[in-house]
């Protein structure tokens, strides 16, 4: 047994998530963690919503609340569909917590007095009007490059190039239109990742046989063009506040950067679990490996999309690399073992937009049809290999294929028709033949395979080899013939329909991870479900002739109801599609 350490990237704070946000990060690491539990491992899945940083405070302005006020709401309103969607987070955490800031200040103190943090001055954007600094968003002007008015100081919309607020001209705040501004020296912390390039090189070159060539590729890329020392601190109110034991005070009354203290709340999350727990230092167990002591073996993995990965693959391990050496001697942080990124998922082609507002929100989806729908669907489409698209009409054709035709039907008409003919127990006359070795054999392999692929975080192809499960029992199913045998031969019926209702039983726990209120409600037609559903173990040929004969079964209410082409009609003219 192994301890697993599941981290989803952090939703950020600004509103509502899309399905195209879940399917990268949330989604997969649930589905994962929920398959480690049922293999037995000791797991922690940890999440968090991400508060800090310009966003958050622009947000929060056009919200007309204070921007303490509107995280606190925002994260309630997250952890509630999280909920809605069965993630199974032990713990779903804020960055603004207190257990951030010490662990954020910690690590930082640290990086300081090993000299890996350095004090520059900077030219940044003073607004005489607001009294204050205006970082990147909050400034806006015109574009130097192609002229557009209204470009960002981080970025112009229009041509999409990088910008520097001091780039722009005709520049002026964005929150009171004053172009009243000045450009002031302003001291900012850079943490000296250039001199990390050997370190993380090698770090990376002996994890790239594990992880996919999409995270390896964007790592290398960053090193290749020769990685830049950042900055990590901001002239803002709303952040984890830089101590005063850091460079002399000098950057007195100034926040870290968003992305230095997002990926800290990893382990600032696990410490809130922790302390809520009443476990004082056990996160320290999870995020601290001694060479010395030799604790169980944790092994860490990371979801996420892959603007993500250049933080994960190079900011945050040189952050904690760079702290190391304040650790007590054999002791270091633990970095990363698994990198699962994913590329895009669109939405008729183009992106779901989180500002314009396009594409299908959390809320909305749930709205709309149970959670188990949109998991089966997101996580059979994932974009692993590349870009994917969802449309309505795809949605609904797999919905009605896999969920309604092949699984729900298949349950519904074994248990059914065992109600029905034989009083509603497993019958126990006759014994397997030929045919109940053949798909016995069949399940062994196809379970075998789907286990590796889940193993491997191939999640498209496990989806895959769990359909091609249902399939195989609807052909036996069709094959056995009860319903006709039932007239003439009730031993052979009954033998295909125990064998149904042993297949009705195992497709509840192989399809817990991914589905898992329909899956619960597929094994308590069977038995009372545990609260994990293990892995099934063992040979298929006794998993699948474990039924006592004369045990009552029940028959589940409908899984899945067929989307039809109305509903398809009205979720287009509500959400959008085809433009
Ligand atoms: O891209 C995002 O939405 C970020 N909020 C992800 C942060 S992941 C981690 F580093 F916190
Ligand atoms: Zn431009």
């Amino acid at each position: 047994m192994t301890r697993v350490l599941i981290t989803s990237a952090l939703p950020y704070i600004n509103g509502v998530k899309h399905l195209g946000n879940l399917v990268g990060s949330m989604l997969p690491a649930d589905v994962y963690a929920r398959f480690m539990r049922a293999r037995g491992h000791e797991t922690l899945y940890i999440c968090a919503t991400d508060e800090h940083g310009t966003p958050a405070e622009l947000a929060a302005l056009e919200a007309g609340q204070d921007v303490a006020t509107y995280c606190a709401e925002q994260h309630e309103i997250q952890k509630r569909l999280g909920a809605g969607f069965d993630f199974s987070w032990d713990h779903f955490g804020r960055s603004s917590s207190q257990q951030n800031r010490e662990i954020t200040q910690g690590l930082a103190r640290a990086l300081w007095q090993n000299g890996h943090l350095e004090v520059r001055v900077t030219r940044q954007v003073y607004s005489n009007a607001e009294k204050r600094f205006l970082p990147d968003r909050y400034v806006i002007g015109t574009c130097p490059y192609c002229g557009y008015e209204r470009a960002r100081g981080d970025q112009c919309e229009n041509c999409t190039r990088v910008l520097d607020p001091t780039d722009l001209k005709n520049a002026r705040s964005a929150l009171s239109g004053s172009s009243d501004i000045e450009i002031r020296d302003s001291a900012h912390l850079f943490l000296k990742q250039s001199t990390f390039v050997p370190r993380l090189r090698e770090w990376i070159d002996g994890h790239a046989a594990g992880w996919s060539p999409l995270v390896t590729s964007i790592a290398r890329k960053w090193l290749d063009e020769g990685l830049q020392d950042r900055g990590i601190t901001r002239d803002l109110e709303w952040g984890v506040p830089v101590p005063d034991d850091i460079a002399g005070g000098k950057l007195k009354g100034k926040v870290f950067y968003v992305w230095f203290d997002a990926p800290i709340e990893y382990i600032g999350a696990t410490k809130e679990w922790s302390d809520q727990n009443g476990t004082g230092d056990l996160w320290r167990d999870w995020w601290t490996e001694r060479e010395t002591t030799a604790p169980k073996y944790v092994r860490y993995v990371e979801f996420m999309g892959k603007d993500n990965v250049p933080f994960h693959t190079v900011g945050f391990p040189c952050t904690l690399f760079g702290a190391n050496e304040s650790l007590p001697e054999g002791q270091k942080w633990k970095v990363v073992d698994q990198i699962k990124g994913f590329n895009w998922l669109n939405y008729y082609g183009g992106k779901f937009s989180t500002s314009g507002k396009r594409g299908v929100f959390m809320d909305a989806a749930l709205e709309i049809l149970p959670a188990d729908y949109w998991r089966y669907y997101l996580m059979a489409n994932a974009p692993e290999g590349a870009d994917t698209n969802f449309t309505w009409e795809h949605f609904a054709s797999v919905v009605n294929k896999d969920l309604a035709d092949v699984l729900g039907n298949f349950v519904n008409r074994v248990t059914k028709f065992c109600a029905a003919r034989f009083d509603g127990k497993v019958p126990g006359e006759g014994e397997y033949g030929e045919d109940e070795e053949v798909l016995i054999t069949e399940l062994g392999l196809r379970i075998a395979q789907y286990t590796d692929f889940m193993e491997a975080m191939e999640f498209r192809k496990a989806l895959s080899e769990l359909r091609a499960i249902w399939v195989a029992g609807n052909e036996y199913l069709t094959k056995a013939g009860p319903w006709t045998h039932i007239k003439t031969d009730r031993a052979r019926a009954a033998v295909g329909v125990r064998m149904g209702l042993n297949l009705v039983h195992l497709f509840g726990h192989l399809a817990w991870p991914v589905i898992p209120h329909a899956a619960r409600l597929i094994h308590q037609a069977i038995q009372p479900a545990p609260e994990i559903i293990p892995w099934p173990d063992g040979a298929m040929v006794d998993f699948l002739d474990q039924l006592d004969a004369d045990q009552p079964i029940a028959v589940p209410p409908v899984l899945f109801a067929k989307i039809t082409d109305e509903q398809i009609a009205e979720w287009k003219a509500r959400f959008g599609g085809e433009d």
